[in-house]
């Protein structure tokens, strides 16, 4: 499976995907990463892997839809066939969404459907949850809503500041997005409605 992985700026969840592509037996590549900003440090890690990038700004055209339109022609030239937001950090339209339907996938820095939306590792803590984490989505119209892929959860310590809860489950995340790349890859994900049905035996 060739991906498109959108970003916006650090890219370590795209260096996760490469990293996973390096092996020979993994069943996905990334064939294209896409910024919508010109400094996103993870154009630099795409750069340094010989994969292709292109910068393409909202304002740089006419209005949401135009935008989104050239991400799709650029996705399809590449010969795209999944799609995954790794810090992507806009809103899709229903138009790209429905364009991509369950081929467009995310992390999102919680276990949802608890927290979504910024600041979720803050918003843990506060809530005084003892297990958090990531989850890897399907993406639907609302944000940070789909069917479910893979979760990975951590504990919630006493001590825990957003900086450091972040780190744990960042760490989990950069296992966690590999993983669910690979069971779509390999055809144990199918969708049924609301729900993703997953063959995870062995993972
Ligand atoms: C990650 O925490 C991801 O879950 C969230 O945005 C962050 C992106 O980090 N959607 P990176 O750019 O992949 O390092």
């Amino acid at each position: 499976v060739r991906l498109g992985v959108l970003i916006s700026g650090r890219g370590s969840n795209l260096q996760a995907l490469i990293d996973a592509a390096s092996d020979p037996t993994y069943p996905a590549e990334v064939a294209l990463v896409i910024s919508n900003k010109a400094d996103a440090a993870g154009l630099e890690r795409a750069r340094a892997a010989g994969i292709a990038t292109l910068v393409l700004k909202p304002k740089d055209f006419a209005n949401k839809a135009a935008h989104e339109a050239a991400m799709t022609t650029a996705l399809q030239e590449a010969g795209v066939g999944l799609v995954c937001l790794a810090g992507y950090m806009r809103l899709l339209s229903p138009v790209f969404v429905a364009a991509w339907h369950n081929r467009l996938i995310n992390i999102h820095p919680s276990l949802l459907p608890s927290f979504p939306g910024l600041d979720t590792h803050a918003r843990a803590i506060e809530a005084g949850v003892w297990l958090h984490g990531c989850t890897v989505h399907y993406v639907r119209v609302e944000m940070d809503t789909g069917p479910i892929i893979v979760q990975a959860a951590v504990p919630v310590g006493d001590d825990d500041t957003p900086d450091s809860l972040s780190a744990r489950v960042l760490e989990q995340e950069h296992k966690a997005y590999p993983l669910a790349v690979r069971l779509i890859a390999e055809g144990r994900v199918t969708v049924e409605g609301d729900r993703a049905l997953v063959k995870r035996a062995g993972v």
